[in-house]
């Protein structure tokens, strides 16, 4: 395990490959220089995404395994990210991390799981999902459960198409808008994340992992507990601004708590001492 220098010192890593996911949404693999690459990392951590000489960006690890390189699925949003979308494969880059608690995969086994994904918040839940199926013996039922605005949006098409496949796992996509006879090589469902909650077979013992816009948790939450969920169930990946990764900045500080340091998974009976972390708490 390497241990890095300083918790600001960034490891070097080079782009190895490129793959456009749909508009403005790539996912870039990036090898990792140092000899043991990043300490070891779960689903659900994120890194600081370094470009020389523009600046830094938190970004969710989004493959399930980390050694000598890692995943990174990204929307180009503002200077950091377009300056990243800029670069070429074989260009270089700075990666501090893995930074944040991650999801509680020790306190999953032997549980039934669903997984609920809106919009880009698929790219921590994928690193979980990848983990999960790596571990599969370790779990019980697999549910997950991935909605967008329009199907055009779907992020890691291929994959989902062999996810799709498996018997020991269901799969539901979502999308508001289902549009283009060619694109949905994949089955889609006309409707929401939670329609999709609705049909599927979740019973009051699961444990539910949920990342997605602010706006999703609300009503993705009433649905849980309509379903007989307790909140100690229910484990949420928030994204508060960051910058220092680390708990010194103040960022993301929110209801006395880092985000950085202390999520950004909580358990939503945790949340109810942080009003101003969701709607629903
Ligand atoms: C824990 C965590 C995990 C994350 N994981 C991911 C991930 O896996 N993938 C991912 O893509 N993102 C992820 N994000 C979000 C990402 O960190 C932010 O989008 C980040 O701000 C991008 O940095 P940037 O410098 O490119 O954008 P910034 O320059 O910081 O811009 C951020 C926002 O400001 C607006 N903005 C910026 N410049 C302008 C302008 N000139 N005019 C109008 N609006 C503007 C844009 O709408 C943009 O959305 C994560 C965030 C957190 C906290
Ligand atoms: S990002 Fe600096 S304190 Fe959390």
């Amino acid at each position: 395990m390497n241990a890095l220098k300083t918790p600001f010192f960034p490891v070097h890593g080079v782009i190895r490959s490129i793959i456009e996911l749909a508009a403005d949404n790539r996912l870039f693999e990036i090898q990792l220089q140092e000899p043991n690459g990043l300490p070891r990392c779960r689903p659900g951590q994120f890194v600081q995404l370094w470009i020389p000489g523009v600046g830094e960006a938190p970004i969710s690890v989004c493959s399930g395994k980390v050694g000598a390189s890692m995943e990174l699925c990204v929307r180009r949003a503002g200077r950091v990210t377009s300056a990243l979308f800029q670069m070429q494969e074989g260009d270089w880059l700075g990666l501090r991390g893995p930074y944040g608690n991650g999801f509680p995969v020790e306190l999953f086994e032997g549980k039934d799981l669903v997984l609920i994904a809106g919009g880009l918040g698929v790219a921590p839940i994928r690193s979980l999902w990848q983990y999960l199926l790596d571990y599969r013996q370790k779990f019980g039922r697999l549910i997950l459960v991935y909605g967008m605005r329009h199907s055009i949006d779907l992020l890691f098409r291929a994959e989902f198409q062999v996810l799709l496949r498996r018997r020991d796992l269901d799969v539901y996509i979502a999308a508001e808008d289902v549009v283009g006879p060619q694109l949905p090589t994949v089955s889609f469902q006309l409707g929401r994340v939670t329609d999709m909650i609705k049909l599927a077979q979740i019973t009051p013992g699961f444990q539910a992992a949920v990342c997605g816009p602010p706006v999703m948790y609300k009503y993705v939450v009433q649905e849980l507990r309509a379903k007989g969920m307790p909140d100690s169930n229910i484990w949420l990946s928030l994204e508060r601004h960051m910058k220092c990764g680390i708990g010194k900045c103040g960022h993301c500080y929110v209801g006395g708590q880092f985000t950085c340091r202390a999520g950004p998974v909580f358990r939503l009976n945790d949340l109810q001492f942080l009003p101003e972390a969701i709607e629903c708490a």
